[in-house]
């Protein structure tokens, strides 16, 4: 066969074990073919996550146009007043999830009581998210996001109950977030040994392709993110973390530079990709902090240290807190092993 012939002169990509370009469904797919044992129904369920990520950002790039911005005119359990993109996002995961009965139950943000989707024994996992996450975003066209975790259905047997969902964020499957930005991406991650790795969603062809292999926080960065606005209410060791932060001091990189979106998945992506931190601390208006621990902190909790960084509460680490209410919220503190350290010796008055 001559050397010009299409067959010889193609030359395949060098063999290496780079998965960039795969597809969302190939990764997952890879993955249970990690796992012999697993029965394909793992597989299923973050497939039909990834479904609804595809649906709700096409319902988030259409927002102004179709009619969904704005309130519904109600409020929801946080006491906050509901946009109509929460509810169209809510009830897309609802539909989603329910549709290949992996999922026995789901929690979300925008629901007081957990949600049964299946009764059926072979359910095996249930799924906690936020919906929508910087909802006060939405009509301002700044960036948004969905938040998810995966958690084994305790084989209790019975019904799914509301205790069955309070379980330490290290007993997570997997974690991931959708982030609906310049361009959309979703960032998933089944543990430290599985990596971080994010998916861009190209919408000329309705998939999601491997773009962030293997996301490593740096050790430390030079941003902080944190509501200054709330500087009066903060403590004082707070209130001293962030004067450090800010003083001209070559040797240690400081000042760093400040960087606040508003949106939690914004802030948390941002510094899982350059490194620094990330804080909502508890204050005096919100003395148990503001962000919800089942799914808000413990996704990216679980990302962060999948990812080599950090998530505490200033005190403690968020993987080991045993919830003991659904919407429990919590003091969130993410970001390099350094900077989320620096933070820590300050709450602890050693700074
Ligand atoms: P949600 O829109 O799901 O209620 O979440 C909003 C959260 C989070 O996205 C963000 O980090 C935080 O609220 C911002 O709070 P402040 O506006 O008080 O800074
Ligand atoms: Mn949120
Ligand atoms: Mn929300």
């Amino acid at each position: 066969m001559s050397n010009d012939s299409p067959v010889l002169s193609w030359k395949s990509p060098a063999p290496t074990d780079s998965r960039a370009g795969i597809t969302l469904e190939t990764y997952i797919l890879e993955g249970m073919m990690g796992f012999p044992a697993a029965s394909g129904a793992f597989t299923s369920l973050l497939n039909q996550i990834g479904l609804a990520a595809k649906l709700i950002t096409s319902k988030v790039r259409r927002a102004g146009l179709a009619n969904i911005l704005g309130y519904t005119g109600e409020t929801n359990v946080q006491g906050e007043q509901v946009q109509k993109l929460d509810e169209v996002a809510n009830e897309t995961l609802i539909a989603s999830l329910g549709r290949r009965r992996h999922c026995a139950a789901i929690a979300s943000e925008e629901m007081e009581e957990i949600k049964i989707l299946s009764t059926d024994p072979r359910a095996k996992y249930v799924v906690v998210f936020d919906p929508l996450d910087g909802s006060s975003n939405i009509d301002v066209n700044i960036s948004i996001g969905t938040i998810f975790g995966v958690l084994r259905r305790p084989d209790t047997g019975g019904i799914v109950t509301e205790a069955d969902f309070l379980t330490p964020g290290k007993d997570l499957l997997a974690a991931g977030y959708v982030l609906y930005g310049s361009s959309t991406m979703l960032v998933i991650s089944t543990g430290v040994e599985g990596g971080v790795h994010g998916f861009t969603y190209d919408p000329t062809v309705g998939e999601f392709f491997l773009s962030h292999e293997n996301i490593r926080i740096p050790e430390r960065g030079k941003t902080y993110s944190i509501n200054e606005g709330n500087t009066a209410a903060w403590t004082d060791e707070v209130k001293r973390w962030n004067a450090w932060i800010k003083e001209e001091d070559k040797e240690t990189d400081r000042p760093y530079g400040c960087r606040y979106v508003g949106t939690l998945v914004a802030d948390a992506h941002r510094t899982l990709l350059k490194g620094g931190i990330f804080a909502y601390p508890a204050d005096k208006k919100a003395r148990g902090g503001k962000l919800r621990l089942l799914y808000e902190a413990n996704p990216f909790a679980f990302i962060f240290e999948a990812a080599g960084g950090k998530a505490s509460t200033g005190r403690e680490r968020i993987l080991d807190i045993v919830p003991e209410a659904l919407h429990q919220r919590v003091p969130l503190v993410l970001g390099s092993p350094h900077d989320v350290d620096v933070f820590e010796q300050f709450m602890r008055g050693d700074r």
